[in-house]
């Protein structure tokens, strides 16, 4: 729950796949909103009410059982609202039941829109701008006090607003990138209409989150993992920076780390960020614990279940420790909160999940109202170096999951040398930022290949490198053949035991990024 913004946007979700993006187009114009389930009580917001609200699209129409039904509550805000598609009909399904009905058509894709009222939410807005349609139902008798501000070719009522109050609905989705003005429709609602002066920056929030940081944690002390990504770089230096040595911080050396990773991270969280981290090598611990296991889910589960054993091990006769950090993002945040209903239970990170409970400590997640992008630029803010930024993302697991089949030391290491000769590579190439991520994965299958004169039966190395947005979809990067070449044959030449190298070229879905 938000806690400490002054101007905040209340997005009220009825379930569209869009809703992340409305909270996307309006952190973009720095206002802060956050997301919540339709049918969140208003008594949630009465200390710190919202200075708009936007009722998001949603998947059901207004005549279904289960439709999600809006709350008229909300009006006692006395605030602005924008009802978008859905959000829209059930504006006018509350005042007059039989408005809205099945289109003959469902209507997706673009359109035009033809503006009859330029005054505020299409301020600026030239007549023929496209917008993006996607429902079925549509509102056939608009009841008053509304009157009509825009229509379609096909949909009379694109856009609504109330005689009297700043009450607004759209039929189209102003949040898709499709629909041309959509940014601007946004910001003339919330900076024309809701008077929010746009002042929510990374620097804000550094200042804000400090103060609430200060005021969560007293006296007390903090624990953070650190993982050498992002995120819980972005938040121990969050952290330390408002309570300074009342953090400790673990680093822990798991043995499946990339090349040097461990010495070189360990410095630059000391040297260049000056955190107090504690760097624990237990790689002995979590290699023989994986002796034999070749299984992708048990592998991850040891791996889990070690890290816990090591930082509670860590910890265990400092009892000052009342909090544990993390690094926990809104993603994570809002796919755990059903719009079915405020009943959330909030993911634990994989890497310490199940410690706060059995160490009793409190969870503090100061980036847990921020997207990645965000985090980045509040990391930026901080002074984190921009190599550390803008560095890919490295599952918890590490090469555990990479050397595929069994683990041995001396297939990590062969894999570890050829992974550094790939991403060194990208590197030296410029490569590096135009990729998501990259890694290197040792197949547990050995080929024929010759070597001077001699046969060789040896290891295959695959390269994957994917362009993503988020993780979730990806597609094989379109790397250049040279550089795919020089890069197998440095592996093959520098790395023994190795004679053969592919690159992956598999889409996710249907394959994944990771090959465990
Ligand atoms: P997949 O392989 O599912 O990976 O396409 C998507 C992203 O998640 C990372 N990944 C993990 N990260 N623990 C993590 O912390 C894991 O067990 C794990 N498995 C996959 C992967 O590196 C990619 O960025």
């Amino acid at each position: 729950m938000h806690t400490h913004h002054d101007e905040w946007i209340l997005i009220l979700d009825f379930g569209s796949q869009y809703t992340q993006l409305i909270a996307r187009r309006l952190r973009e114009q720095n206002v802060y909103c956050e997301i919540h389930p339709y049918n969140a009580p208003k008594k949630d917001f009465e200390n710190h009410p919202p200075k708009g609200i936007i009722l998001s699209g949603g998947p059901k129409s207004v005549y279904d059982e289960d439709a999600p039904v809006l709350n008229l509550n909300y009006f006692d805000f006395n605030v602005p609202v924008l009802g978008i598609c859905y959000g829209l009909q059930s504006l006018a399904h509350s005042i007059s039941p039989d408005s809205v009905e099945k289109a003959d058509k469902r209507e997706f894709g673009r359109a035009e829109l033809l503006i009859n009222d330029h005054s505020d939410l299409f301020k600026g807005i030239d007549d023929g701008s496209t917008v993006w349609m996607s429902h079925g139902d549509h509102i056939r008798n608009l009841p008053s006090p509304y009157e009509i501000i825009a229509h379609t070719q096909n949909a009379p009522v694109a856009a609504v607003k109330h005689a009297e109050k700043p009450i607004y609905g759209v039929q189209f989705h102003p949040e898709v990138v499709h629909t041309e003005d959509g940014a601007k429709i946004l910001e003339n609602f919330v900076k024309e209409i809701c008077a929010c002066s746009g002042d929510w920056t990374a620097a804000s929030f550094i200042e804000t989150e400090i103060e609430a940081i200060r005021k969560q944690v007293g006296d007390n002390k903090v624990i953070c993992g650190l993982s050498g990504g992002v995120d819980s770089t972005v938040v121990a230096t969050l952290i330390h920076k408002a309570i300074g040595d009342q953090l400790l911080c673990i680093f822990v050396d798991n043995g499946l780390l990339r090349k040097d990773e461990y010495q070189k991270v360990l410095q630059t969280y000391k040297e260049h960020l000056h955190l107090p981290v504690k760097g624990i090598d237990a790689s002995d611990l979590f290699l023989d614990k994986l002796e034999g296991i070749s299984d992708p889910e048990e592998k991850r589960k040891i791996i889990g279940n070690t890290f816990i054993e090591v930082f509670d091990k860590a910890i265990e006769n400092e009892t000052e420790y009342k909090f544990l950090a993390q690094g926990t993002l809104y993603p994570d945040v809002i796919e755990s909160v059903s719009f079915k209903g405020p009943s959330a239970t909030i993911k634990s990170h994989h890497n310490v999940g199940g410690l706060p409970e059995k160490m009793n400590l409190d969870l503090i997640e100061p980036v847990r109202e921020l997207f990645k992008d965000e985090v980045r630029n509040v990391g930026r803010e901080l002074g984190i170096p921009e190599n550390f930024i803008g560095r890919h993302p490295f599952p918890g697991p590490g090469m555990g999951i990479r050397v595929l089949g069994e683990i041995n030391r001396e297939k990590l290491s062969l894999l570890r040398e050829a992974d550094d000769i790939f991403i060194q590579s990208l590197r030296d190439h410029d490569l590096y930022d135009d990729v998501w991520q990259a890694l290197a994965v040792l197949l547990p299958v050995q080929s024929v290949g010759v070597m001077g004169d001699e046969r060789t039966y040896e290891y295959t190395v695959a390269l994957r490198a994917v362009t993503s947005v988020d993780g979730m979809t990806a597609d094989w990067a379109h790397l250049p053949y040279e550089f795919l070449a020089e890069v197998s044959n440095r592996i093959i030449n520098e790395v023994r035991g190795v004679n053969r190298v592919v690159y992956d070229i598999s889409s996710k879905p249907p394959a994944t990024i990771e090959w465990e």
